[in-house]
């Protein structure tokens, strides 16, 4: 097996801009010479600046010792293209456009020599295409940093049609030397990230134009329930929905029109009203000065009742069992029917209500299927022990006066209840279910592994856990479940359930047998 190229190695980087700077910068750290070129006359001296201000954040914060960072600096030289017939592994980070690329890769292949790696930092075009048409295609790679280069750990190494293997093993094993966390992926539309991605803004702008909530209600229940850093509005405000817009655009298209890519409408009008986020002002929320941020909504509660009665299993949403006895509140377990002793589907009567974990069905569906017209359904959320917030939806049939008995309830037990109506799967068992849906897809048609899924989403966009981990937890069948009741629900084709998940169904496997 090939190991990493030696710290001796030269590396080469072209394009100087926000992402080649970094990759200078991340090869110098690791002890490479780097040679760094830009069409754009300054550029290079500006990048060098910027690295050198970054090396001097390190230093002040204690991270690194002045004489290392000046050596690493002093590393980084500025070379034009023709200089570059020393370097062992040659980087682009130049503008995002195929043709540009290849009219470089063909200029570089007459400089480098004949084993020199060559590698693109794209985000969205195809290596095969790029590598197409030189002399040795078999060298060209994906080599894809995230922004920032320096602090971001993932790598994604992508093979193109003709790509040596052997080349993808050296740049793997180099991109762990450099302390990096690199995943191996196929040249596929959005590679790994950008495209399991598309589910957590796609099925958040559902929801909304569903009219399942406000966007601040949604954002919260998804960081809140979901344990993500960011809720997905927000989220795209600090990316620009002009950016989001694109990437969800590319893939889309890149793959003839698949529905589970669809680009929102929504999104498309806030770009054509110039509200792309953050930078402009105004996105999703306002950022003008003087503007405040509207709060998610909580629904207050009546008085809470002070007996529960718990019939059958609530599955991974035991610990409201817990949490409702730690608030004095008494729970009487009984044996359920027999349905209700499979995983999460059991309830809680509380008061005239019940209380039960969404399978994907609309409240108000289920409340017929369950001849109970007080049906509540609570949403998925990682960790009942600890969440600060559930999302409850109630059937038409359910009266306020229940849902609010169930509102008291709960909130007695710290769980701050936000409304949502009436839309199938909620949003973050929706949400997370369409992950974990995009992933079996990519391992079943061998984009990735399953391992390289959780590796990609945890360091590439900071998730908490890696879909293939949250499906672990929560367990795969409760997934299936839900998809399956939303394809039916809807109707729509982006629902349909991988074959992947289907398969393991069969036996109740997890994705890691
Ligand atoms: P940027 O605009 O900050 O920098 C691009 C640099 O390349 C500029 O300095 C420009 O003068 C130079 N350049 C353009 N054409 C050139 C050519 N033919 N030869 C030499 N230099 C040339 O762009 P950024 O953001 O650094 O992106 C670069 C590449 O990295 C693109 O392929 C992009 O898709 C990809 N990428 C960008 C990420 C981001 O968040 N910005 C994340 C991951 C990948």
């Amino acid at each position: 097996m090939p190991g990493r190229l030696p710290a001796e190695t030269v590396i080469g980087v072209i394009g100087a801009g926000a992402m080649g700077s970094g990759i200078a910068q991340v090869a110098a750290q690791a002890g490479h010479r780097v040679r760094l070129t830009d069409a754009h006359a300054g550029a290079v001296e500006r990048a060098q600046a910027g690295i050198v201000k970054d090396l001097g954040h390190m230093v002040a914060k204690g991270r690194m010792p002045v004489a290392q960072a000046e050596a690493v600096a002093a590393r980084i030289e500025a070379s034009p293209l023709a200089n570059f017939g020393d370097c062992g592994l040659v980087i682009e980070a130049i503008v995002e456009d195929l043709d540009t690329k290849r009219h470089l890769f063909r200029t570089l292949e007459e400089i480098v020599a004949r084993d020199a790696i060559i590698a693109s930092n794209t985000s969205s075009l195809s290596i095969t295409a790029m590598a197409a048409g030189l002399q040795r295609p078999e060298r060209v790679i994906g080599m894809h940093f995230f922004n920032p280069a320096t602090r971001m750990k993932l790598v994604e190494v992508i093979s193109g049609l003709e790509t040596d293997a052997a080349v993808a093993e050296t740049v793997f094993a180099t991109a762990e030397a450099w302390g990096k966390k690199p995943a191996y992926a196929k040249s596929t539309p959005g590679f790994i990230v950008n495209r399991i991605a598309r589910p957590f803004y796609g099925e958040a702008w559902r929801s909304y134009i569903e009219g399942a909530a406000d966007p601040a209600t949604i954002d919260a229940i998804v960081r809140d329930c979901g344990g993500f850093p960011m809720g997905p509005f927000e989220l795209m405000d600090l990316i620009g929905h002009d950016v989001n817009l694109a990437v969800s655009t590319a893939v889309f298209e890149a793959t003839f029109g698949e529905r589970r890519y669809a680009p929102s409408l929504a999104q498309q009008e806030l770009v054509r009203a110039g509200r792309l986020g953050r930078k402009s002002g105004r996105g999703i929320y306002d950022y003008r000065d003087g503007a405040s941020r509207p709060h998610p909504r909580v629904e207050a509660g009546a008085e809470p009742v002070r007996r529960v009665v718990a019939v059958g299993s609530l599955g991974i949403a035991t610990p409201i069992i817990t949490r409702l006895e730690a608030a004095g509140v008494d729970v009487v377990r009984v044996q359920g029917p027999r349905s209700a002793q499979d995983v999460s589907s059991g309830w809680l009567e509380i008061g005239p209500a019940r209380l039960m974990m969404t399978d994907g069905r609309p409240a108000t569906r289920r409340a017929m299927e369950e001849k109970h017209e007080h049906l509540v359904l609570f949403d998925l959320a990682l960790d009942y022990a600890t969440t600060p917030r559930l999302g409850l939806a109630r059937a038409d049939q359910c009266g306020m006066a229940a849902f609010r008995t169930v509102c008291g309830t709960l909130g007695q037990a710290g769980f701050a209840c936000s409304p949502l109506d009436d839309v199938a799967g909620l949003v973050v068992m929706r949400l997370i279910a369409m992950l974990v849906n995009e992933s079996a897809e990519a391992v079943a048609h061998g984009t990735c592994s399953v391992d390289a899924i959780d590796v990609a989403m945890r360091y590439g966009v900071n998730y908490p856990r890696g879909p293939m981990e949250w499906s672990a937890q929560v367990g795969l069948r409760v997934f299936a479940r839900a998809l399956a009741n939303l394809r039916e629900h809807y109707g729509e084709e982006r629902y349909r359930t991988s074959a992947l998940i289907t398969r393991k169904g069969y036996t109740g496997a997890s994705f890691h047998d």
